[in-house]
Parts: structure tokens; sequence; C-alpha cells
């Protein structure tokens, strides 16, 4: 069959990038798959309200079963977000043998080992691109480009949220407050913005980064977390200033000797370390392999169109590539502290 049908799950910020680049580069995107694309259904709570992008009204339901029980339907998208129902939506997609795209950090941080052995019992594939560092082509380079290596650290800027908020801190003096309302207003935040300036949603971030990086699956809390809420202007003006350092939200996993050290925190770093010049909307990741050194990813970690370029990036591996697996597999949790997780290596 040369026709390849897409239903997506959720109609908001990331959703309508999907659709509206799917509606500006279709010819060029289905000459790289070889394959006719349809977007055959869209499901979204409302489907009223207009999303800046024209949609065939035949193609919009609020009843998800229209994607999850058709059967022409290969690969389902999921964009709502959240654990419940965004876990049955995949679950049944999965188990109905459609692929799954997602950008739902919180959801596959949280309920890693049933998705992913979901995925493989019924052998398709469950595609995440989007749900760490928005655009930037991130797990699939460190899935594939980067597998040779013993990965040795990982240091991320994965919240475009929190990094806005501090770079406008940073660069106008501006306060918290109001620059937090300026990144909801660009879609940049989570519904819930304490994920991103409580560092939660870096938190989930980090635990996939650790997962495909060192195949160790922790939880959030196991690990220390801390957020941006309480640093002022005046924090950051003088340690740039007197110090010479820049305060970012950091997700660090790493080995240490035989263990391997997650946490999630305000850290200075010299102001000409490469990690220092991520500002914005923008993340950045610098990752260290044994073989390879250094490598760092940067691009636009959050927003409707960065997003939605990973989301069908995913569709068309999965086109190209349905047959992939993710390297080590499902994982159990290790519900015992950091401490105890030894022999990293
Ligand atoms: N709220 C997230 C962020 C969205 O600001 O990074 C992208 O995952």
């Amino acid at each position: 069959n040369d026709t390849v049908n897409i239903g997506l799950i959720g109609f908001g910020t990331i959703g309508s990038g999907v659709v509206t680049i799917l509606k500006q580069n279709m010819d060029l995107i289905e000459k790289k798959s070889r394959k006719k694309i349809n977007l055959k259904k869209i499901v979204d709570l409302d489907i009223s309200t207009p999303r800046g992008v024209d949609v065939d009204p035949e193609k919009l339901s609020t009843n998800v079963d229209d994607i999850l029980e058709d059967e022409d339907i290969d690969i389902v998208i999921e964009l709502i977000g959240g654990y419940l129902p965004a876990l049955d939506f995949i679950l049944k997609a999965l188990n109905k043998g459609k692929h799954v795209v997602t950008a739902n950090k919180a959801l596959l941080a949280k309920h890693w080992d049933e998705i992913i052995s979901a995925a493989e019992e019924n052998q398709v594939k469950i595609s995440f691109e989007a749900s760490v560092g928005g655009g930037i082509p991130l797990l699939q380079p460190l899935n594939e480009s980067l597998a040779a290596n013993n990965i040795q650290s990982i240091y991320g800027i994965i919240n475009g949220t929190a990094n806005y908020i501090l770079t406008k801190m940073t660069q106008e003096g501006l306060n918290f407050d109001s620059v937090l309302n300026e990144a909801q207003d660009k879609g940049y935040a989570e519904q819930d913005t304490t994920f991103d300036v409580e560092g939660h949603d870096t938190a989930q971030k980090l635990i996939l980064l650790t997962i495909l990086g060192f195949g160790k699956y922790v939880k959030e809390e196991n690990f220390h977390v801390e957020g941006i809420r309480n640093i002022t202007p005046e924090d950051i003006i003088f340690n740039l200033e007197e110090r010479g350092y820049v305060i970012k939200l950091l997700g660090i996993s790493r080995k240490t000797d035989n263990e391997l050290e997650v946490r999630v925190h305000p850290t200075l770093i010299p102001q000409d370390h490469l990690l220092a010049s991520v500002n914005g909307v923008f993340n950045g990741v610098y990752i260290e392999g044994d073989a390879v050194g250094p490598v760092m990813m940067y691009g636009q970690g959050a927003g409707s169109m960065p997003t939605a370029s990973a989301v069908i990036g995913d569709c068309l591996d999965i086109i190209n590539n349905p047959q992939k697996e993710i390297p080590f597999g499902p994982l159990k949790e290790n519900p015992a502290s950091l401490k105890s997780i030894e022999n990293v290596k």
C-alpha cells in the first residue's frame, strides 16, 4: 500500500504546527518518504476555535475512536500531553498495531517500561524525538550516530521556558513573573507552568536522556530537582559581572566512578562555555562520549513549528524504518536511591 494514513490526537500548539508543515511541505515530505501521506483525522475536544490553518471539516472529530478504531490508520500522533487519558490512547493505539509518535515527556518518563513493552509486544514503533529539545535532532543522534560510545556525561539546557525567562532576566533585568507571561503567550510553557519553572519538565526530559544515554531508568523522586523560581535579577547580574558566570537551569546525568549522578538545578556556567551562549527559547545539550569526545546539539527547544518539525521527522522515520527498535528496550525502574545504581559501565 502506497498511502500512509495518520491520525492526530491533539490540535493545540504543536498539533497546529504539524498540520501547517504538512500543508506547506507535503510535496517534499512525500518525495522523502516515497509514500502518499494522508492526514486522515484530527481529534480534539475543541474543534471550533480557529487554529490559523485551514482544515477540511470532514477531518475533524471529537471522538478519539475515529482514530483508534480506524483500521486504515497506520500512525497515531499523540499531542494532548499529560498522563490521562494520553496513556490510555497510546496503549490502545499500540495494542491495535499502530505506530505512535508523541511529544509527551511526562508520560514517557513515568510509564517508560509499560509503553515500550506494549510497542515491542505489538511490533510497532513509539517515537518521541519531539519530547526532548523540541525541534533539535537529539534522541536519534544519541541512539544511532553515537551508538558506539560509552556516554560519560550529558549536560542539558532542556527547558525553553526557563531558559527564556533566565535570558530575559539577564539581558533586560526583568523580573521573573513578567517574563513568565511572555513565555506562555509564545506557546513555550506547559499548561501547568510549575513544570517549567520548578524543574519537573527538565527532570522528565533528563529521565529520557538518561535512559537512552546510559540504559538506566531513574524516577524523579530519586534525584535532586530544583527550579529557578528563587533566582533574582540581582543574583544573575552579580554572578555575571563580578564572577563571569551565567546561570542556567541544567539537567545533568553523568558517570562518576561506578555510579550515575542525576540532578536538575540552576547552575553557574563559565561565560566562555558553549552552554553559556544558549539563550532564549533555544536549548543546548552537551554530550561527552568516550570515542567521540564532546558533542553539542543546539536549536529551538519549544514552540509550535520547531516541535512539529520533530514530530513529522518521527513519522518519516517510522515510514522508512518501521522495524527499528529502541536501544536497551524496556527497562524496569530502579526503585532504590541513585547510590545503588552501580556498575553503570
Ligand atoms: N514547556 C516546554 C519548554 C515545552 O518550555 O521547554 C517543550 O518541551
